[in-house]
């Protein structure tokens, strides 16, 4: 296997990747990868590591950066804030300038009638609030049997015990021990997974299941349902148009409410604000992070309505907060990065880009080992196959593609075990997008049925 390590000549990039080998736990990396791949700096869609290589990122990291890299702006912000007020917390009756003025924004900016802004560090953190939200509403109104949660599989909602338990990929649950009670996985609306749905119509099935798994456990006994719009973790699935729709009338009719975890696909990487705009739905809850700060400083932000708010603060006020809700620094990255996504037409340019990227990335549908290409916006996906009448994955998932898409072609970007995932940052290029497809017809036009690239 190629590595970033064995062409580093560089003595800083190989002493750091020592120190990395000794000292760093990392997700996902199994144990016989000693190979390091160390960034040092980034401008716009590019980064570069320590050996001075640059690399086109075609995942904005991991769908957060929607204004690139090392834009100045922001570290001015952060710094001019951490002079004036670095940090305080919002229990209680304390508040700060911060924290209000981008609850404000994010009020007027969400769609109606989620004006309720509770902050967070990040995605899971989120989830866990939106949860904690939905089963304390329900209480709190005389409904103390609402507790079940129904997700999907293939579902990514973060690695909290909460978060994580209402995750559809068996990896977050096996070893673990037991995780959140009373969660139910629905079938994922994944059109190419046409053996999921034996013949039927994605929607009908999708409905159908769910209505049956409502009566089954009983309406009086769920909260709520909880998924992305745009499946990110799962490989940018994008649901037929009358998926929401359809899923949020039938959970209204039993009073069960709908969390919409947008943390990739909030603040303009579908070509809208949100999601929900894209497929008209509004949802009770809506759980928002990575795009907020463009990943400058970990923030999120959970929207809810005036009535769920008043339910679950009340006489007896909120019981749970973070250490870090409304940080004044966080917020103030937060509007500066709001600032840019607006002043620059961040959301139109994913369209926009998006469309254009999604024409040269149908081309290589030709190719033996793509099986479909799909998109909506700037959240694209490749999924790979060995054979494309069955869709069987490839037999050793995508990591050697994605390995081969780095070295080869200086392409960073993340994979699942069937697809390679592509998110670039807000401000992509149409020459950046012919750069990744380029790259992507190089490599998967050498990559063979087995999954190996010659
Ligand atoms: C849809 C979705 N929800 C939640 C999360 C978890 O966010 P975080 O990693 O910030 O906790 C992610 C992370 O990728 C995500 O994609």
């Amino acid at each position: 296997m190629t590595s970033a390590i064995s062409r580093a000549s560089g003595a800083v990039g190989a002493a750091l990747a020592d120190a990395d080998r000794a000292t760093l736990i990392h997700p996902t990396l199994p144990a016989h990868r000693t190979d390091r791949t160390l960034l040092v700096s980034g401008s716009g869609s590019r980064v570069r590591d320590a050996d001075g290589r640059e690399y086109l990122d075609a995942s904005a990291v991991l769908g957060v950066t929607q204004v690139g890299h090392g834009r100045a702006e922001l570290a001015r912000a952060a710094a001019e804030q951490m002079t004036r007020l670095e940090y305080f917390h919002t229990w209680g009756t304390l508040s700060n300038d911060r924290a209000v003025e981008l609850a404000a924004r994010l009020s007027v900016l969400a769609p109606e009638p989620l004006r309720r802004v509770y902050f967070t560090s990040g995605g899971a953190e989120g989830n866990e609030i939106a949860l904690r939200m939905a089963r304390l509403y329900h209480h709190r109104r005389g409904e103390r049997g609402r507790t079940a949660i129904l997700s999907r599989r293939m579902a990514y909602h973060g690695i909290g015990y909460g978060s994580g338990g209402v995750s559809g990929f068996p990896v977050y649950h096996d070893g673990f021990g037991p995780s959140l009670p009373d969660v139910h996985f629905l079938t994922p609306p994944h059109p190419y997974r046409q053996e999921m749905f034996s013949g039927a119509d994605v929607s009908d099935f999708c409905l159908a299941e769910l209505r049956e798994t409502i009566e089954r456990i009983g309406p009086d006994r769920i909260a709520a349902m909880i998924g992305e719009p745009v499946m990110g973790g799962g490989g940018a699935v994008v649901p037929p148009a009358d998926y929401w729709p359809r899923v949020a009338e039938l959970l209204r009719s039993y009073g069960i409410l709908l969390i919409s975890d947008e943390v990739v696909t909030a603040y303009g990487r579908t070509g809208h604000w949100f999601a929900a705009e894209h497929f008209g739905v509004v949802p009770d809850i809506m759980v928002t992070a990575k795009g907020l700060t463009s990943g400058y400083i970990p923030h999120g932000a959970v929207l809810t309505t005036d009535e769920i708010a008043a339910e679950v603060t009340g006489d007896q006020g909120f019981p749970v907060g973070y250490t870090y809700t409304g940080h004044p620094t966080a917020c103030a990255v937060a509007l500066a990065n709001l600032d840019i996504i607006e002043r620059e037409g961040l959301p139109a340019n994913a369209a926009a880009v998006g469309d254009h990227l999604g024409r040269r990335l149908a081309e290589l549908a030709e190719l033996p080992v793509v099986g479909e290409v799909r998109r909506l916006g700037l959240m694209l996906a490749v999924e790979l196959t060995s054979d494309r009448a069955s869709r069987r994955p490839l037999p050793n998932g995508t990591v050697e593609v994605a390995d081969a898409l780095r070295e080869q072609a200086g392409i960073i970007l993340r994979t699942n075990p069937y697809a390679l995932v592509i998110n670039p940052p807000l401000v992509f290029t149409r020459e950046e997008a012919d750069e990744l497809a380029d790259g992507l017809r190089s490599v998967l036009g050498r990559t063979g049925p087995d999954g190996h690239v010659r």
